[in-house]
């Protein structure tokens, strides 16, 4: 008898559920790139739980029930790797936690747990508000000239200085546009490379390749001189840097060799950085479009810091700013999709799972599925309120990913959120320059394709703010268009 035997019982038919049909060779590639998160949302109205379509000519088995996944997730995980659209960012990302499977990736997670959760998140507080003091002090220059400030890359950089100062505790300069670029460049092929069927141009003399390779060296540069620095340091910082060299640096640890130490590091920085900025950027501008939850939310911050700056006591005292993210990780979640390669034939439901077919999360379709969510294209934050949530299945919301691989470092980018957000509001008002376009690209992460241009002015005390007349007054479908991205790339993990 069979994991599935049990949760599945009453399994008859064994026919493969009808999709979309696709090309022969492509299979549904060119629907995907036409308009992926439509043909993702698309499919999970049109077709079952379960529905296949073909990427190129590999099965692919799209989940729709939030029960299934928990299956997939948590009941049978150890028939799940991660499977082979992750080998794309090898060269990027090597073997690092989020690629590993099996004892090696369990030996990863635990080294790394203590260092990113519990006792040593209170101290990560000041960090993040160090970085967002910096920003902002930047900032005041754009509101006293009046220039619009695009808000994206400003929020990937604070996230990125967020992963320096408080994983690695880094009080150098580590000249962070160079390390930026090179990363934005670096991931940006990574997702050329997903998409591409046959991989013969990542084996070509081209400029592209020369540019992927130069780009890789400035990460390895930067993250050798983080750990000889620290090597160099007698202090003890108890952050995840040390937890990693002290790994490395003892005999007996096999799975932490010099290399393995490279790869965590440089693997920190990327999973850190777009995802937590995802949440920064759609929460700055869903805020901007909805005045009254903005006014709200201001008031709150205004009641429970009065002004100074926050610090990790403030985030559990700011319980609509927790829903205000919840709620703009439902409707944009950073990481919109993961997957899984089967390890044997398994059973969903009544469907069969041959051994290595990947199996789909689409966290975004999900995430807008009428069947779990009313209204499911409003913004709504005070669906996330606990009466409200009572009753909704567990994964039916997944920002996060859920079960044994969930996202380790949620809770620090919960608590980057709530900080960098309150610390924001508390200086500026954020207004959405007009007549910009406003496309969703979901390529490994959700992102705004042409960028999110706003102006910056002072901010108003929250009273005076609540007085103020309403920028906007209907609450418009939070459906921007969305552009051809990236198809199983999943948050940081492509
Ligand atoms: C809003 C911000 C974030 C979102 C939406 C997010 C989302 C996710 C998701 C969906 C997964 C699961 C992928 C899968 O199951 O294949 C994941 C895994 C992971 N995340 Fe995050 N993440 C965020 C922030 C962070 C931060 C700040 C860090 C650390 C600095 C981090 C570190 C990781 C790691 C290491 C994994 C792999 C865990 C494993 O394989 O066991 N994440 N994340």
């Amino acid at each position: 008898m069979t994991i599935a035997d049990v949760v599945f019982p009453s399994a008859m038919e064994r026919e493969l559920p009808s999709g979309p049909k696709g090309l022969p060779l492509l299979g549904n590639l060119m629907d995907i790139k036409r308009d992926t998160l439509n043909f993702f949302v698309n499919m999970s109205k049109d077709y079952g739980d379960i529905v296949p379509y073909k990427i190129g000519t590999d099965r692919v088995f799209l989940i729709n029930n939030p029960e299934y996944v928990r299956y997939v997730l948590t009941l049978n995980q150890r028939n799940y790797g991660k499977g082979k659209f992750f080998a794309k960012a090898k060269p990027l990302m090597g073997g690092a936690m989020v690629m590993s499977d099996g004892d090696k990736w369990l030996k990863l997670r635990r080294t790394a747990l203590p260092a990113i959760q519990g006792k040593a998140l209170p101290q990560m507080a000041e960090p993040i508000v160090d970085a967002v003091d910096d920003v902002i002090a930047r900032f005041r220059g754009n509101v006293r000239s009046g220039t619009p400030l695009d808000i994206a890359p400003e929020m990937t950089k604070l996230a990125m200085d967020v992963v320096f100062r408080t994983l690695f505790r880094v009080n150098f300069d580590y000249d962070a546009d160079r390390v930026y670029d090179a990363l934005s460049a670096a991931l940006g092929e990574v997702e050329q490379r997903i998409w591409s069927l046959t991989p013969i141009s990542e084996y070509l003399p081209t400029r592209r390749q020369a540019a992927f390779r130069r780009n890789i060296k400035v990460l390895d540069d930067v993250v050798r001189r983080v750990i000889e620095t620290r090597r160099a340091d007698p202090n003890e910082y108890g952050d995840l840097l040390s937890v990693f060299i002290r790994a490395t640096d003892d005999p007996e640890n096999m799975t932490y060799t010099e290399k393995q130490l490279r790869d965590e590091c440089i693997n920190f920085v990327i999973v850190g950085r777009d995802t937590a900025a995802g949440a920064l950027i759609w929460s700055l501008y869903l805020l901007s479009r909805h005045p009254a939850v903005e006014r709200r939310l201001r008031q709150e911050v205004d009641d429970v810091l009065g002004g100074r700056r926050p610090t990790y006591e403030d985030v559990e005292k700011m319980p609509y700013m927790r829903m205000v993210l919840d709620e703009a990780m439902r409707l944009y979640p950073p990481g919109w999709t993961f997957s899984r390669m089967a390890l044997e034939d398994d059973r969903i439901g009544d469907v069969d799972i041959p051994k290595g077919s990947a199996v789909q999360m689409c966290v975004y379709a999900m995430h807008r599925n009428p069947r779990y969510w009313d209204n499911p294209e409003a913004f709504d934050p005070e669906r996330f309120s606990p009466e409200r949530s009572k009753g909704r299945p567990q994964f039916a919301y997944l920002p996060f990913g859920g079960g044994g691989r969930v996202c380790i470092g949620r809770k620090l980018a919960l608590m980057e959120g709530a900080l960098v957000i309150s610390r924001l509001l508390q200086s500026f008002q954020f207004d959405l320059v007009p007549g910009q376009k406003i496309e969703i690209e979901p390529m490994i992460t959700l992102r705004p394709k042409h960028g999110l241009k706003m102006t910056l002015r002072d901010a108003e005390p929250a009273g005076e703010a609540a007085a103020a007349p309403v920028r906007e007054s209907s609450a418009p479908a939070e459906r921007p268009a969305s552009a051809g991205g990236c198809p199983f790339a999943a948050a940081h993990s492509a």
